[in-house]
């Protein structure tokens, strides 16, 4: 594979729903390590286009590319086996088993007794807690209920865990909407840890202070549309305003649709 090839390429994605018109050829790439903040008003087409790259919708038309490789997921399965997976605040944790236990959901580490698998909790905390250490996450116990434990706590867990097995693109949706601010903040933190490990990060965030806060690159997307494919430090909030309102710097006079 040659190493120009980026980790994931869309091409041309279009989507409708009936006759509405969700995506209308978006192209864009992302790459290993980097942070991509997906901006757009409400109904833009944000949480579709992630859905289609996780494979929880088929695209109408257009290719999916990963490393090199055109791909078409069937199923979030499919796509997670490909190292792409959205992590969610809470919706795939189990609220009640605890962190190692989630942690291993279906690879648990077994030995067989007289032909009886029997678990190595020993063994699994300890990949757990260096997962945990690696990640940069302080969870009081690995032996908690992930019922007890706070959004952001749990979110961590996800991305680690993610991390941990393999993961290679990550999709977060609007990850820190019922977050406090210092859980905000951590998460933010932890976005910019994951992409450091060469992971790449695609966050849908309405809080234009965040994008530029943790992306490198931010992608506007209006009208099922590219608005906007810009780096952050090249550009400033009034510019991606205008990107998402379809606005322009240069006419107050302009007409708006
Ligand atoms: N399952 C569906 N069936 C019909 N229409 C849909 C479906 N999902 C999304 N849409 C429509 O597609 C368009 C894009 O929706 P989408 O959820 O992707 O927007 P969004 O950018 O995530 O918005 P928000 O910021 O409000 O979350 C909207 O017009 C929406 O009504
Ligand atoms: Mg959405």
């Amino acid at each position: 594979m040659p190493e120009k090839q980026p980790l994931l390429k869309l091409e041309s994605i279009c989507k409708h729903f009936g006759a509405i018109e969700a995506l209308r050829g978006i192209d864009m790439e992302i790459d290993r390590g980097e942070v991509v903040a997906l901006l757009g008003d409400n109904g833009a087409g944000k949480s579709t286009l992630v859905k289609i790259i996780s494979g929880g919708l088929r695209p109408s038309s257009g290719r999916i590319v990963m490393e090199g490789e055109p791909q078409e997921f069937a199923s979030p399965a499919e796509a997670k086996a490909a190292g792409i997976e959205t992590v969610y605040q809470d919706l795939s944790l189990c609220t009640n088993a605890d962190v190692v236990a989630n942690f291993f959901m279906g690879r648990e580490i077994t030995r067989r007794y007289f032909g009886i698998p029997v678990l190595q909790e020993r063994a699994m905390e300890a990949v757990v807690a260096q997962a945990m250490a690696d990640g940069g996450t302080n969870i009081p116990s690995l032996r908690t209920n992930v019922e007890h434990l706070s959004g952001g706590q749990r979110q961590a867990i996800e991305l680690n865990r993610f991390v941990h097995w393999g993961g290679k693109l990550v999709l977060l949706d609007e990850p820190f909407a019922a977050l406090g601010v210092e859980q905000t903040r951590r998460g933010l933190e932890m976005i910019r840890h994951v992409a450091a490990r060469g992971i790449g990060v695609v966050v849908i965030t309405h809080i234009m202070a965040q994008a530029f806060q943790v992306a490198d690159r931010i992608v506007v997307v209006r009208h099922g549309q590219v608005a906007g494919d810009v780096r952050t430090d090249e550009t400033t909030t009034d510019q991606v305003i205008d990107m998402i309102t379809g606005g322009s710097l240069s006419g107050a006079g302009k007409g708006r649709e």
